[in-house]
């Protein structure tokens, strides 16, 4: 077979070459590149839109529904990395032997696509170590994670363009039902028949481990997801505790106020029991992790509409919603003109029909909805309306 990426790895060359597995052949790295295609394909597209949620740039007005796109985006993320960890492990077992061929480069050409693999498979590498690192909430390094792996993404993935095209024509041939190589035995066929099949089934179980974070069906089976729908307080998991935001005292001082100034026509200040006492809305809404899990309660509250209404703010107005924790990236949240007028996007004093545990928030926490989990902002202290 002859195409633009060189010759492929087939089983008579790797017997020849004294190589013990048949399976080394273009046809194992064909299919296993087409799967990392599209989990690395998910991964990116669910990636760039939950950075747009939290870091979104001036020309883009991220959407306050539906609801729970952000759930399902997010959890297709985590869901696609994960599935391309098998992946990723057996395309480099099966083609670890081209990466030692000599001469390296045959064209400039050749050694332009043989460098793309660097970053290809460095940044593949950091991107699901990286990813799995954050969802076990396990920080072993000194950088910020969204940041570095959002650029490393780029970077994956501009090695992926220059991969696919160079790989294009080969994958095409290798993966043709009618695609006939003499070396072909029926036995080796078998044996890559089993090798892909034990892959898939890997990378499909891993899924299945972790998915009953955020697909509750799969909870009883999913023995190695890091949240479950159900457990936590008040029935709902958890990522930060008061104590964990050292917020318990201020959070529970009876002298607390909700502050609602900036661009308003008359500052508030409210008590939880002023909250309480005005008009209140219920929405059942998904708290969507940014680590994948993600679950549904019933919030009562406030809608944020309806306080910056009675502080006179203008009907397109903008604001940032401040917690009480002391210090913590992720202590301000901001809302746009859509989530402030939407109905659902509430301060929140009640879960399921209590009171908010103040590990959910108490005594004021903002739930909206299609917001990732980091944003809806909990023990609520001041709004900043612009
Ligand atoms: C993160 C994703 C991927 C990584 C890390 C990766 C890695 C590699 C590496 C290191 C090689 C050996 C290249 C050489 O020495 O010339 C290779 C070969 C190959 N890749 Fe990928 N790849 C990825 C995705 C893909 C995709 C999406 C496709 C197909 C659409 C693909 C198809 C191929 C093919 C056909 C070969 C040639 C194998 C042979 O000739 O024996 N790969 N890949």
């Amino acid at each position: 077979m002859v195409r633009p990426g060189g010759p492929a790895v087939t089983g008579a060359r790797l017997a020849a070459t004294g190589r013990r597995s048949e399976l080394h052949e273009v046809r194992s790295a064909a299919w296993l590149g087409l799967g990392l295609g599209l989990t690395f394909g998910t991964c990116f597209v669910t990636g760039l839109w939950s950075h747009l949620a939290q870091d979104p740039p001036a020309w883009f007005t991220y959407p306050a529904r539906p609801a729970g796109l952000y759930r399902v985006t997010q959890g297709l993320h985590v869901a696609s990395g994960t599935a391309a960890i098998p992946l990723l492990l057996a395309k480099l077992w099966v083609v670890h032997p081209r990466l030692f061929e000599w001469p390296p480069a045959r064209s400039v050409l050749h050694a332009v696509e043989r460098l793309a693999l660097v970053p290809l498979v460095g940044g593949g590498l950091f991107e699901v170590l990286s990813g799995t690192l954050n969802v076990a909430e396990w920080y072993p390094w000194a950088f910020f994670f969204p940041r570095a792996h959002f650029w490393v993404a780029w970077i994956t993935i501009g090695a992926l363009v220059v991969h696919v095209a160079a790989k294009a024509a080969a994958t095409r041939d290798a993966v043709r039902p009618q695609a006939r190589v003499a070396d072909d035995t029926r036995a080796a066929a078998a044996d890559r028949r089993a090798f892909l099949g034990g892959v898939a089934a890997t990378s499909v179980g891993l899924v299945v481990a972790t998915a009953g974070g955020t697909v509750s069906a799969l909870s009883p089976v999913s023995l190695l997801a890091q949240r479950r729908p159900g457990v936590g307080p008040q029935g709902l998991p958890v990522n930060k505790s008061a104590a964990a935001a050292r917020v318990t005292d201020l959070a529970r001082d009876p002298g607390y106020r909700l502050v609602v100034e900036g661009a308003v026509g008359r500052r508030l200040e409210l008590s939880l029991d002023d909250l309480r006492a005005l008009p209140q809305r219920e929405a059942r809404l998904p708290i969507a992790c940014v680590e994948g899990w993600s679950a549904s309660a019933r919030w009562r509250g406030v809608p944020v509409r309806d306080l910056l209404a009675r502080a006179g703010a203008a009907a397109d107005a903008e604001a940032t919603v401040e917690s009480l924790q002391p210090s913590g990236r992720y202590r301000a949240a901001s809302l746009n003109t859509d989530q402030v007028s939407d109905r659902d996007t509430l301060l929140a004093v009640d879960l399921d029909g209590e009171p908010l545990h103040i590990d959910h928030g108490f005594p004021v926490r903002l739930i909206g909805p299609n917001r990732p989990g980091v944003l809806q902002t909990k023990w609520v202290s001041r709004l900043v309306v612009r």
